[in-house]
């Protein structure tokens, strides 16, 4: 092994601080990728051992349910580069280690819109295209140009241009085809000067008439997309979640009004023709799931998508109450939920 390898690798590292669930788990090997150099000196020699690999970037959407045999990276890689900009858009590479939400209000502060919407995800911007961020009206592919990712096997950087991406609700080839085979470096976002803004979200329409305000700036839907997740989502700094835990499932018309026949009040958004998207967060509160506690588990008491880490949960505990949780709504609704987050071991 060269010397440059056993610096940038450490050994039986506590994974706590690099996941948002605040689960306790170690990985056997961990090493922090600051650039597509020091990850290909560290590929040469981990491939020799053959040891199992997992990206991870702000650790906003992974469960260790168990330890990690094997070599965690950590992706670390920074900056933001203007590679192009016209008098209407700017072409903005950054990254994949810069911290998500930094990123949009960096922008914001520029007057470069487009991700306003997207404020105070957790993660970073490596992880966004991977579930194809969303939230109030705008997903992340909206605004992707392309990105650059590090084949995991060979080393060799590649560029992924929308198409390639194949994206979809919470959803990409990188979830797919290429789960684990590579390791996004940069994302390129083109942002608008003249931006149109989204504000379709019910929420987003109330809070501006609240504060008056007719000719919103991306500031100003920035900062009360901050204000309603902040009231309707714990802050994984002081309770430990991922997030929504599940997908919300899209389903057959036929089974919607099923559903509807017996709870007349039951959510949905209309998916074309033929199917009906049912927020898993309405379906688990009325399982009866709402804010309750398990151990030191839970689901959050203002949104029942959201596990919550009460303080020492472990990743089993974690698991074990999500899968009561799918357990009961299939019980309930004869639906399945698809877990949102990844779950590891
Ligand atoms: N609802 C309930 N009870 C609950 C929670 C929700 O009845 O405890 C029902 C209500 O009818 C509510 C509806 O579900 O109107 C939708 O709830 P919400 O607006 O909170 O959105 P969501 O569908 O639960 C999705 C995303 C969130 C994103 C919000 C806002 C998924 C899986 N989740 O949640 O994304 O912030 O919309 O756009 O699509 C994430 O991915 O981690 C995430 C937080």
């Amino acid at each position: 092994m060269s010397t440059t390898y056993n610096t940038l690798v450490t050994s039986d590292v506590d994974l706590q601080p690099y996941n948002t669930l605040q689960v306790a788990a170690k990985a056997s090997h961990f090493a922090a990728i600051e650039s597509i150099d020091q990850l290909q000196e560290i590929l040469q020699h981990s491939q020799a051992d053959g040891q199992p690999l997992l990206v991870l970037g702000g650790g906003s959407n992974i469960l260790f349910a168990d330890d990690f045999d094997g070599l965690v990276l950590h992706v670390e890689i920074m900056g933001k580069e203007i590679l192009k900009e016209t008098d209407d858009h700017v072409w903005l590479k950054i990254g994949a280690g810069e911290n998500w939400h930094q990123t949009v209000r960096y922008c914001v502060e520029q007057g470069w819109g487009g991700i306003e919407n997207l404020s105070l995800i957790p993660g970073t911007v490596g992880a966004a295209p991977i579930q194809n961020i969303g939230a109030y009206g705008v997903e992340l592919a909206q605004v992707f140009e392309w990105l650059e990712a590090a084949h995991i096997e060979s080393g060799e950087a590649h560029r992924f241009d929308k198409e390639d991406c194949r994206f979809g609700y919470r959803d990409s080839i990188f979830k797919n085809e290429l789960k684990g085979q590579y390791l996004v470096t940069q994302v390129v976002l083109k942002l608008s000067k003249d931006p149109q803004l989204n504000t379709s979200y019910g929420a987003i329409q109330s809070e501006l008439e609240k504060r008056g305000i007719s000719e919103p700036t991306i500031r100003d839907i920035s900062d009360i997309v901050i204000d309603i997740r902040n009231s309707k989502l714990p802050n994984p700094d002081t309770l430990g979640n991922a997030g929504s835990f599940f997908k919300n499932p899209v389903v057959k018309n036929k089974v919607f009004e099923r559903i509807k026949a017996a709870y007349p009040g039951a959510p949905g958004y209309s998916m074309g023709d033929e199917e009906t998207k049912i927020p898993a967060g309405w379906l688990i509160e009325e399982a009866g799931w709402k804010g309750k506690i398990v151990g030191n588990a839970g689901t959050y008491k203002q949104q029942a998508l959201v596990i919550v880490n009460h303080g020492g949960a472990t990743g089993k505990e974690i698991l074990a109450l999500a899968n009561k949780i799918r357990t009961s709504v299939a019980d309930t609704f004869g639906i399945e939920l698809v877990p949102e987050v990844n779950i590891i071991g």
